[in-house]
Formats: C-alpha cells, sequence, structure tokens
C-alpha cells in the first residue's frame, strides 16, 4: 500500500495517514462513503485500528462510531471489531467478526433499513457526526468531492460533519468515474418537494459531492484495491430458483399483469441474487430491462454487456476487481448506462412505488403465510441485518422473495410455521419461491397462502409435517399452535435436526 503527502490543494492540510487518524478522538462519531466495501475508505480505519490497539495497550479507553451506508469492507468493520474499537455501529454489515462481536454483546449495533439512515443522521437521532471519511477519485481546490465506486450516506456524513478527511484512492480511475454520480441530497420535513425521478435512468443532482473547504482536515493519497467479494458457481439448487424467479415473471408477463415494456428489477445481495439475475438474463422470453436498486453486481455488468440490461441506477458497483476495470476500460459504452445514487434515493419508496419496481430479495426463513425473517438465525444470532430488502419490498409492485427450502445440509427447513424473527410481514411479501416451486400468494388468505407454500415451496422432507402442524393448530383468520409454532426452531437447536421434530411433545 502507498501512502503519499498531497501537495496539489493548497488550501487543504496535506497528512500521512497515522495523523489523519489521529484527528479522530475517543467516543466521536465518524460518518464513511461507500455502500457494502465499494467506495468505502480502507486506509483511515485501518490506521485507527492501529491507534486503539496502541492506545489499549496503554490502558487508555478508545472506542468510536461508524456510521455508513452498509456494509463495508475488512479493512473496516474487520479491523475495528478485532481491535475492540466499535462502541456502535448502524445500520448494516456482512462482516464474520462483527457478526461475532454482535452477537456476544461486544458492541451496540442497530440494524436500520437503509433509505433511511440519512434522514435520521440529519434528524439528529444517531448524534452529531463528528468526523466524515470519503474514498474519493477527484478533490478539487473549492471543495468538490467525486466519489469512487459507492455513494451511501456521503452527502449528508460530508455536510454534517465537523472535519472531513478525504482518501484519494488511484486503484480507481477518474477519468471513468467522474460524471458517473448523481448526488441529491433530501430537505428535512415537512414540506419536502418529490423527488422527480420518472425513468430509472432520470438524474436530478450533480455528480459531486461539494463541502466547505475549511472542513477538509486532511486528505490522504492511497492505492488500495476494493475489497468486493466473488461468488460461488452457481449450482443446481440456485440455478431452478433462477429459473422458477424466471418462470413466474415470464407467466406475469404474458397475463398482461406485468406491461409489455417490463419493469425496472430490484435485486438483493448475495450468491442467489446473482443466479437469479443470470436465470432472467438467460430467459428469451424476459424482454431487455432496466434496474432501479441499490447494489449492482458482477450479473448486471454481463447483461449490460450483452444488451439484456438497458439501464442500472444502483447506489455501488459492488462488482469483484477485473469486473470494475472492465467498466473503467470500457467506459465510453457504459457511460450512459450506469448512474450511482445516494442510498435515500436508490432505495426510496417514494421512487419504488412510483417506478413500479419489482423487488428480488433473498430469505433466510419464510412461514407458511408469508412473513420473511431476513437477518436472524433461530430468531436469536444476526446475520447480516435487513439492507434495502424493506425498503423495496413494502413499496414494490411485485415483492418476490426466495431461498433454497433447506439449509444446513437438510437439517434446516426455510419453510416454517412462524418465523422466529420478522423483518417482511405478510401485507408487504408478494411471492416466495424456492428450488421447489413458486407460491404467489397475491389476493390469497392467509390458510390459502399456507397451503401454497407448503405444496410449492416446502422441501418433500418437510411436507408432512408442515401438514401436520396445520393438523394441531387453533384454528382462525391465521391458525397457529402457539406453543409449536416455533417448534422445530427448538428441535433443531436441541436435536441438530428440524426433522426430527414430533408436534406430539408440544401442547396444543
Ligand atoms: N437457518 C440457518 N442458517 C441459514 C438459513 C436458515 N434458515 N438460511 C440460510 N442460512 C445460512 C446458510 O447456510 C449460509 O451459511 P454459511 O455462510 O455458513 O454457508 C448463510 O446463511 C448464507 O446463505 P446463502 O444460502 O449462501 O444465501 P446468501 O449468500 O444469498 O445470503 C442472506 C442470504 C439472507 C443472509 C442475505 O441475502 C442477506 O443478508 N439478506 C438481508 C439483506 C438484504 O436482503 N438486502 C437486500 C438488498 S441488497
Amino acid at each position: 500500500m502507498k501512502t503519499n503527502v498531497i501537495l496539489k490543494a493548497v488550501v487543504m492540510v496535506a497528512v500521512v495517514m497515522a495523523s489523519a487518524a489521529s484527528l479522530i478522538k475517543d467516543g466521536d462519531i465518524i460518518g464513511l462513503s461507500g455502500f457494502t466495501p465499494a467506495g468505502t475508505p480502507k486506509a483511515v480505519t485501518a490506521e485507527l485500528a492501529k491507534m486503539a490497539e496502541d492506545k489499549h495497550a496503554r490502558g487508555e479507553q478508545f472506542k468510536v462510531s461508524v456510521l455508513t451506508g452498509a456494509s463495508t469492507g475488512d479493512s473496516c468493520d474487520g479491523v475495528l471489531i478485532r481491535a475492540n474499537a466499535l462502541d456502535f455501529r448502524a445500520p448494516y454489515t456482512t462482516n464474520a467478526d462483527f457478526r461475532k462481536a454482535c452477537n456476544n454483546g461486544q458492541v451496540r449495533y442497530s440494524d436500520i433499513h437503509l433509505s433511511q439512515m440519512a434522514q435520521r443522521i440529519r434528524s439528529g437521532f444517531l448524534g452529531k457526526v463528528n468526523v466524515a471519511i470519503m474514498e474519493a477519485c477527484e478533490l478539487t481546490a473549492d471543495g468538490r468531492i467525486y466519489l469512487t465506486a459507492g455513494v451511501g450516506i456521503s452527502p449528508t456524513v460530508a455536510r454534517l460533519a465537523d472535519k472531513v478527511i478525504v482518501e484519494i484512492n488511484a486503484a480507481h480511475n477518474k477519468n471513468s468515474l467522474m460524471g458517473m454520480h448523481d448526488i441529491y441530497e433530501l430537505e428535512r420535513p415537512p414540506h419536502r418537494r418529490p423527488i422527480m425521478i420518472e425513468h430509472a435512468s432520470d438524474r436530478i443532482g450533480t455528480p459531486y459531492i461539494q463541502v466547505d473547504p475549511a472542513k477538509i482536515a486532511a486528505v490522504v493519497e492511497v492505492n488500495i484495491p476494493d475489497e468486493a467479494r466473488g461468488f460461488h458457481d452457481p449450482d443446481p439448487i440456485t440455478d431452478k430458483i433462477g429459473q422458477n424467479v424466471a418462470d413466474f415473471l415470464v407467466n406475469d408477463l404474458r397475463k398482461g399483469t406485468i406491461p409489455s415494456t417490463f419493469l425496472p428489477l430490484q435485486s438483493g445481495v448475495g450468491n442467489i441474487a446473482n443466479a437469479v439475475l443470470s436465470a432472467l438474463g438467460k430467459n428469451p422470453d424476459v424482454p431487455a430491462f432496466e434496474m432501479y436498486t441499490e447494489v449492482i453486481q458482477n450479473s448486471v455488468i454481463d447483461l449490460v454487456k450483452t444488451g439484456r440490461i438497458k439501464f442500472g441506477s444502483t447506489c455501488s458497483l459492488s462488482v469483484t476487481n477485473d469486473c470494475l476495470q472492465d467498466i473503467y476500460d470500457n467506459i465510453d459504452f457504459f457511460r450512459d448506462k450506469l448512474v450511482l445514487r445516494p442510498s435515500e434515493i436508490s432505495n426510496c419508496p417514494e421512487v419504488v412505488r412510483r417506478l413500479g419496481v419489482i423487488s428480488m430479495n433473498t430469505a433466510i426463513e419464510a412461514d407458511i403465510y408469508g412473513n420473511v425473517n431476513s437477518t436472524h438465525i433461530c430468531g436469536t444470532k444476526m446475520m447480516n441485518g435487513i439492507g434495502g430488502s424493506g425498503d423495496f419490498t413494502r413499496s414494490a409492485y411485485i415483492s418476490i422473495f426466495s431461498c433454497p427450502s433447506t439449509a444446513k445440509g437438510g437439517c434446516i427447513s426455510s419453510i416454517v410455521p412462524m418465523v422466529s424473527h420478522q423483518d417482511h410481514s405478510e401485507h408487504s411479501v408478494n411471492v416466495i419461491i424456492t428450488e421447489q416451486g413458486i407460491a404467489d400468494l397475491r389476493g390469497k388468505s392467509p390458510m390459502e397462502r399456507a397451503k401454497t407454500v407448503i405444496e410449492n415451496c416446502a422441501h418433500p422432507d418437510y411436507k408432512q409435517l408442515l401438514w401436520d402442524y396445520l393438523k394441531i393448530a387453533s384454528k382462525g383468520q391465521t391458525s397457529h399452535s402457539l406453543s409449536a409454532a416455533l417448534g422445530m426452531h427448538e428441535v433443531f437447536l436441541d436435536k441438530g435436526d428440524m426433522r426430527l421434530t414430533d408436534w406430539a411433545d408440544f401442547k396444543k
């Protein structure tokens, strides 16, 4: 890693990383640029972790709070949590060490809808932002910050922070990136103006963030590649899920419930989301489409190249480094096909509802009535967080959740009588899809939904168990046995396999 003192910006204080990190004090609230590892600063946070370790070794207290757009890379969440330098963190993370720390109570973690993060900060709900750290590809003397591959909450934290530290990362191609962003910050209520986005490709803001140059306390120059993760190769299960999602959409298109021009798609993160998009791209009956989404992964870029995706509006290019380089090298092709927006715009329910976005997210588990758990394993252990799934699901034209019908070698059924934690309710979830099939829940009563979900989505190993659950459930609009509803989870925690559930062990 290379660190240089910047000499070109005369109005700015040019420093090396250690001095930049030393601007941050115990108890500070830090706001970061980026969304996923894309666009997240990497050098000052790593230095901050070292500083925290040194202070702890000297018996001094040192912890900070970190506010971001979404997840970050290991050089942020990973190093800071291992250094025990985090007091509070919001709104989403995927880091394994952080996951352990939040589940054992080492850090206070608040899992927040990503679209709401900037507004909550602006409103003062999360305290005063002391320092903003922005990863940039260019900074001008009059305080224009040109971001890199992710935006997140950057405009808000850069404006509100007392001090701004800018990491200029030469790993990004500024000639390609400048102009790709559309920066627009919402006003505080009441009487906020509408967000004038009527097409995924509409631009409403500026290509840079403007800050008061007097607030720029440090500029560091680095050359560090992004930390985006690669994907597992698709397997027969993810392929089948992708195929089922594509079949569902084609069927709705044929019925005319989706207009023939198609509708913009949102797609979540992870292996399943990547496989779903690949399947949609390959299906000749799905017309070329647009994305209005928060994260663009490799599969989207491949489909832009083949013309299957016409435009991608996103908050970040969360792609592998070779894919990012491909975009930079071919920017003349990509320039009018991509836009990077702040998370309060990319995920804005107002825009999602107006555009008629079809949302496609991944569930950890779904229950027979259509409630979805995206965040907690067996009701207690945080996995990652809700991310943007709630922003899109609640306002989508059609909201789809998919997942494999089982997890952990078949010992867990992803279809359960009652979710052990609820992120998305039956009122917002329209369709559940597994490799077994499709449960279209629209226009169905709870009992009709239960039958469709069990019949179409549950794994054969669990179907009879779920039918038997309905037999022991107390009858009502939504039939349940309150003592047995979480019985399959209890049996898994006790015996390691949900298939060993015997409803006779539970009181009615
Ligand atoms: N019980 C226990 N573990 C489960 C489970 C269940 N019902 N379902 C899945 N898992 C485990 C898997 O076994 C896997 O564990 P591993 O990492 O030890 O192998 C892990 O959860 C991830 O599951 P996987 O099937 O690989 O799916 P994924 O990578 O697509 O991630 C989510 C699935 C739900 C964790 C992920 O999509 C997520 O964090 N979603 C919430 C945020 C979101 O939806 N954002 C959308 C907008 S971008």
